[in-house]
């Protein structure tokens, strides 16, 4: 009799391990599922497709989408931005959502540093982002850098990126 009430215990102890481990895991995936969604923000979706989205399509996604990826990055969706790019075989960070001081995609757009400036200068052409452009990319990134659900398609030819 003491024998199957140790039993019984021994295998509802082991019931309650399981359900806690799938209850952990279940939150977790759910809080990882969050974090990765665009959040809900209609502010930072209006922003995206009035502004953002023309600024990825005329200047980054000919470099950072689906025909190239320069710098293992793609601009072209939230996936790709959150993904960031890689230094051979180092992932590059690129965005902190809600902080644009800690992002790079903004330190880029400003040419602040030598080192990473995007677009990158051309000879004859000055292809750094207007004042205006900059401000909107800031804000977006601040709003939490949302996309819509169409990937930004490149504005650009081929031959012309
Ligand atoms: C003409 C091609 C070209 C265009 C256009 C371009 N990039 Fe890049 N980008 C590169 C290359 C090449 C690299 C790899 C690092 C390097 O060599 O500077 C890079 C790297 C980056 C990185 C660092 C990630 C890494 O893995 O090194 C960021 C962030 C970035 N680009 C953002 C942008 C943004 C934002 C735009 C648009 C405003 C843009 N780029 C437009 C060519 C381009």
């Amino acid at each position: 009799m003491a024998r199957m009430t140790k039993g019984t215990k021994v295998l509802s102890a082991t019931t309650v391990a399981a359900m806690l481990t799938i209850a952990v895991c279940w939150l977790g995936a759910t809080a990882v599922t969050t974090a990765a969604d665009a959040p809900a923000n209609p502010e930072g979706l209006k922003l995206f497709e009035a502004k953002i989205r023309p600024i990825l399509a005329d200047n980054c996604v000919g470099c950072h989408g689906p025909d190239k990826q320069k710098g293992k990055l793609r601009l072209d969706t939230r996936e790709g931005l959150i993904k960031g790019g890689m230094d051979e075989d180092k992932v590059v960070k690129v965005i902190e959502p809600g902080d644009p001081d800690k992002s790079m995609i903004i330190e880029a757009v400003n040419y602040k540093n030598e080192d990473i400036q995007m677009p990158p200068p051309k000879k004859k052409e000055n292809r750094k982002l207007s004042d205006e452009q900059i401000k909107d990319l800031t804000e977006w990134v601040k709003l939490g850098a949302p996309y819509g659900e169409k990937p930004v398609e490149s504005t650009k030819k081929p031959d012309e990126k």
